[in-house]
């Protein structure tokens, strides 16, 4: 609780990975929000490098309070892909310390279950990561996620080219069948694909031009500014996890439209997600305001120029 009146809460699933861990210190550092937990789940590195990740990011920015429970390693059927090209070996560019505080021995699923039914509409979930945690969530407690306040999913390339197979998003990809499960409930929910992901960059100037007073402000920079010199050729950094995380905190970080979103959960075009025609109940991210959504990042976190 950051003032005297509670605040919002927000849990977030999570694969961490390096744009997790900055929409997660967007997240401790937004005065508007609190972070009641996070639940991870394997994709971008392995759930035990995820979970440490995750663990050693609070504790290294004083947030051990904050529980992270154990969630899924494999995805509803078969096993993980990874993306360790975009966020190497470890999954984050910057060393952190062993985390040490205890793992709570309630999982993911029993957590979000436990949480979201004693708090009916106001606990907010943001999913940046497979959904296979949700989709457990869901087959083990039906109807927990209509007690959501509200769900915001960074997935899937909904009709637009993918980052992991021509057409599919990793997040999609790494488990298509919890994609589809999440995505046809028919619940009212947020989607940041990857047509809004291409409209927010951090260029390695932008970067490099910055400094931060603060810790969590100074980590998101050494963590983005690591990923820039782990390889001289990148240019810019998308912004993925980061924008379903402005957006739950700030809607008007971006317009919307309401779609059907339906989703391959098998074969070649495992993943692949597409707008099925007329509305629907997913709320598609549209157009970003990029200018915006950097400079609230940017107030949140502390940046200034160097
Ligand atoms: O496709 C982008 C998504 O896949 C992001 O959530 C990123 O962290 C990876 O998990
Ligand atoms: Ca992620």
């Amino acid at each position: 609780m950051k003032g005297l009146a509670a605040l919002p809460r927000i849990i977030i699933d999570t694969d961490p990975g390096v744009d997790d861990a900055i929409a997660i210190l967007m997240a401790l550092a937004a005065p508007t929000v609190d972070v009641a937990g996070l639940t991870v789940v394997g994709g971008n590195v392995s759930h035990a490098r995820a979970l440490r990740n995750a663990r050693a990011l609070l504790e290294y920015v004083g947030k051990s309070d904050i529980p992270v429970h154990r969630g899924s390693s494999r995805p509803l059927t078969g096993k993980f892909a990874s993306a360790r090209n975009f966020h190497g070996g470890s999954g984050l560019t910057r060393r952190l310390p062993k985390p040490t505080a205890d793992i709570p021995p309630q999982g993911a699923v029993d957590f979000l279950a436990e949480q979201l039914s004693a708090n009916p509409g106001e606990v907010t979930l943001v999913s940046i990561g497979p959904l296979t945690n949700l989709a457990r969530l869901e087959r083990q407690y039906p109807g927990s996620l209509a007690q959501a306040a509200s769900l915001v999913i960074m997935g899937g390339a909904v009709d637009s080219p993918g980052n992991i197979r021509p057409q599919a998003e990793f997040n999609f990809y790494c488990d298509p069948l919890a994609a589809r499960e999440v995505m046809t409930t028919g619940l009212p929910m947020t989607l940041v694909d990857l047509a809004a992901c291409r409209q927010v960059a951090m260029s390695r100037e932008m970067a490099n031009s910055l400094k931060s007073r603060n810790r969590l402000g100074l980590l998101a920079l050494q963590i983005i500014q690591n990923w820039f010199k782990a390889d001289e050729s990148r240019e810019s950094m998308l912004f993925y996890d980061q924008i379903a995380m402005a957006s739950a905190i700030c809607p008007a970080v971006m317009t919307t439209r309401q779609v059907t979103v339906e989703v391959e959960a098998e074969g070649p075009e495992a993943g692949v997600s597409r707008a099925a025609p007329g509305g629907g109940p997913v709320a598609l991210a549209d157009k970003v305001d990029s200018e915006g959504l950097l400079a609230l990042t940017g107030q949140w976190l502390g940046w200034e120029a160097a």
